[in-house]
């Protein structure tokens, strides 16, 4: 993992260019093909931190600690927060849903095209964290739609 960070991107700052999902993807693909199972899906708990002002994306991203390190795991946040790819996508909590928020109309446009969003639906890379959000509670789908997967790059 350390070589793959110092290859691509800044890694000093925890960027690593995608190369890391780019891995975790490719040895999953070979697990499967020597026949390991599926084992059902299990959830878990976890807490992180982040300074006020911080979007979950950056926590992700750029914070600090083993949640913080955990998040990055499960929200992939490809298109870097302009809201293009639905890979934050996480579900707030109901209880802490006024707190935090609903989204604007263009963050909502993404979330339809998000993995089963729901009513408490927001894009990780929106949500900034506010001193009366300590505590609050988000889960994360078990899957996503990254829509960067589908722009046409051209070839070289
Ligand atoms: S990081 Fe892509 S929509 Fe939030």
């Amino acid at each position: 993992m350390e070589t793959i960070r110092s290859l691509a991107g800044r890694w000093e700052v925890g960027e690593d260019g995608g190369l890391v999902s780019l891995a975790k993807a490719v040895e999953v693909e070979m697990a499967t093909k020597d026949g390991k199972k599926h084992v059902p899906h299990a959830s878990f708990e976890f807490e992180c931190e982040g300074l006020e002002g911080m979007t979950l994306r950056e926590i992700a991203q750029h914070g600090e600690g083993k949640g913080a390190e955990l998040l990055g795991e499960y929200i992939e946040c490809a298109c870097s927060g302009v809201m293009a790819c639905s890979t934050c996508h996480v579900i707030v909590d109901p209880a802490w849903i006024e707190k935090v928020g609903y989204p604007e109309v263009a963050e909502q446009d993404m979330l339809d095209l998000a993995y089963e969003p729901c009513d408490t639906s927001r894009l990780g890379c929106q949500v900034a964290l506010r001193d009366e959000l300590q505590g609050m509670v988000i889960s994360i789908p078990e899957a996503t739609h990254n829509l960067m997967d589908h722009i046409p790059f051209p070839d070289k």
